[in-house]
């Protein structure tokens, strides 16, 4: 079976967690949404009540977390010192302040610490995120990036959330926007595609397409 890395990166909307999950059940491979984990922090740093703007306090809240994500057939367990937070950590409000805890860089360094130690347990493992190709496992085996038009992006989200109403619809699109301009933009590990990743843009294709290209890029990447 496969044996390496294989990282998918890209912006909200993509399709990337379905699409990771896919291919790593094919693959026979571990899998690890490093999303998950920075949505558990930031469950961590709003239970704390700290001011957002406050760098320290906000690494101190992550810092005294313990956060656990799955890797394997536990793939959907997130838990904040004990407490399941799975559904909570899709809801609005982390969504609205994710962007932000993320950008603090002594987060991102704990973060990037755990996300290393949990990969070099696994043979084989599939890690989504926006910069494992960049900083996490710049030596992975295959690297994609996975794109889509803005519409599309906003179309499969709505589609996720069952919203039909074309205002709601057009905000959302304005959230995505605005996560994927933060994440952009940030001077620490910013969201863009690693030099040597293959980019992949899903518009019009439905999710098995883009798990088959995934697939075949996996193959012959060994
Ligand atoms: O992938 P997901 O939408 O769950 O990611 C939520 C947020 O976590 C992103 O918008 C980004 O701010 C942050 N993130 C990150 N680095 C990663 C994964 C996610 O900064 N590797």
């Amino acid at each position: 079976g496969f044996r390496g890395q294989v990282t998918l990166d890209g912006p909200s909307g993509t399709g990337k967690s379905s699409v990771a999950r896919d291919v790593a059940a094919r693959l026979g491979a571990a899998y690890l949404d490093t999303g998950a984990m920075y949505r558990a922090a930031t469950v961590a740093v709003l239970d704390a009540g700290v001011d957002l703007t406050d760098t320290d306090a906000v690494t101190r809240a992550v810092a005294s977390a313990d956060i656990q994500v799955g890797t394997a057939a536990d793939a959907e367990l997130v838990r904040v010192d004990g407490v399941d937070v799975a559904a909570r950590i899709r809801g609005a409000e982390v969504t609205r302040t994710v962007s932000p805890v993320s950008a603090v860089p002594a987060v991102r360094r704990m973060l990037v610490d755990r996300q290393r130690a949990l990969v070099a347990e696994a043979d084989a493992v599939v890690v989504e995120g926006r910069d494992i190709g960049t900083v996490v496992l710049p030596a992975a085996t295959l690297k994609v990036y996975l794109t889509a038009a803005p519409e599309a992006r906003a179309q499969r989200r709505a589609d996720q959330l069952g919203v039909t109403d074309p205002t709601k619809i057009a905000e959302i699109a304005a959230d995505l926007r605005r996560r994927d301009e933060y994440d952009s933009s940030r001077a620490d590990s910013p969201l863009r595609p690693a030099v040597d990743a293959v980019v992949v843009d899903s518009t019009g294709l439905d999710r098995d397409a883009v798990v088959e290209r995934v697939l075949d890029l996996a193959r012959t990447a060994v």
